[in-house]
């Protein structure tokens, strides 16, 4: 063999496999010429017949004629590659997309980010405290009496050393004024931990934000502006609120907040069992007391706290009936938000 046999050989291996017209074909010109008992394998045996002088140009020429046409075939395969005739796992291009499902944010999470934007845009900015806090600043600084039934062994979670599990996030109010002059204008989303047993609207581990406003002349009248336009920002804006008188140690006077039923919009459905309103949160004016722990001067200030339950108003605003879904990791339960 010389080298124009050679040529010859390659226009007609190339030739053949761009004629090749499916998969099948493809593959039989792979093996006429490539496999091991191919014919380019057999040419390069004949190498060694080749007059001396050819021989680099011979060998130079059957490297080129082999990586040409392994080319080639690749190029073909990739062509009819999960066709009809295809020999190899082919890449159906008629084959719906595999759906890789993206992650969504947690609904207490989405809850507690809406609910800190809307005090954001009034202001307030983003408090942070521990979970594990001292009795001082859970109860004794809060004016919560010795004998009140949430110091209790059975309410509240207690470490070794006397600290505890902080059963509100009041203790941030705490925190805060103890170390920043008024005006004061904070939220403070986080976990809370109770002793109580899980049922359908309780856990042992559950959020609240806590809210406090203190500067000079801040009256009641500021707190119901105040949560006026949380409540419309979050429910929409028919929503209205009302105060009911309520008592909680650290505010005087303390009230509970309702909103109008989401779901009647006030006219009274099952939802809220008739009475056209449903429970928020609980505020009140900061008691004096609570100034005096954290070493504000009440001739100078007066302020607004409250605080509310996040697993509550998600529930609430969901139609979610078990807070028990809110922990379980069930995606398909937690994919819907
Ligand atoms: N800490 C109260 C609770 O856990 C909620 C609360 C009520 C917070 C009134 C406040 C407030 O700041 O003023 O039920």
């Amino acid at each position: 063999m010389n080298l124009q046999d050679l040529n010859e050989l390659k226009t007609k291996a190339l030739n053949e496999a761009q004629s090749a017209t499916d998969a099948n074909a493809v593959e039989a010109v792979r093996i006429e010429y490539l496999a091991r008992k191919g014919l380019l394998p057999k040419v390069m045996q004949e190498l060694k017949n080749v007059p001396v002088e050819e021989k680099p140009l011979f060998g130079k020429a059957v490297n080129e004629l082999k990586n040409e046409l392994t080319e080639l075939i690749k190029k073909k395969q990739a062509e009819f590659a999960g066709s009809a005739g295809s020999a190899g796992v082919g890449f159906d291009l008629t084959q719906p997309g595999q759906w890789q499902g993206l992650g969504t944010r947690h609904p207490i999470t989405q809850i507690t980010d809406r609910i800190t934007q809307i005090f954001q845009t009034l202001g307030f900015t983003v408090a942070d405290g521990p979970d594990v806090e001292t009795v001082w600043n859970n109860f004794d600084a809060l004016n919560t009496p010795a004998d009140h039934p949430s110091r209790d062994e059975q309410d509240t979670f207690y470490l070794e050393n006397g600290d505890l599990m902080r059963c509100h996030t009041s203790p941030v109010q705490v925190r805060y004024m103890m170390e920043n002059k008024p005006p004061v204008r904070i939220i403070s989303p986080g976990r809370c931990y109770r002793r109580d047993t899980p049922d359908a609207t309780h856990s042992a581990n559950f959020h609240q934000v806590e809210g406090l406003y203190v500067d000079e002349n801040v009256s009641l009248a500021d707190l119901k502006g105040t949560l006026s336009y949380f409540a419309r920002e979050l429910m929409g804006p028919d929503v209205k609120i009302r105060f009911r008188p309520h008592f909680f140690p650290f505010t005087e006077p303390s009230v509970e907040v309702d909103f109008t039923c989401h779901v009647c919009h006030g006219k009274g459905c099952r939802v809220c069992k008739n009475s056209g309103w449903i429970e928020i949160l609980g505020a009140g004016m900061v008691d004096p007391n609570v100034f005096g722990s954290v070493g504000y001067d009440t001739s100078e200030v007066t302020g607004f706290a409250f605080g509310m339950g996040i697993e509550r108003i998600t529930m609430i605003l969901y139609g979610i009936h078990d807070i028990r879904n809110l922990y379980e990791n069930d995606v398909r339960f937690l994919s819907q938000f």
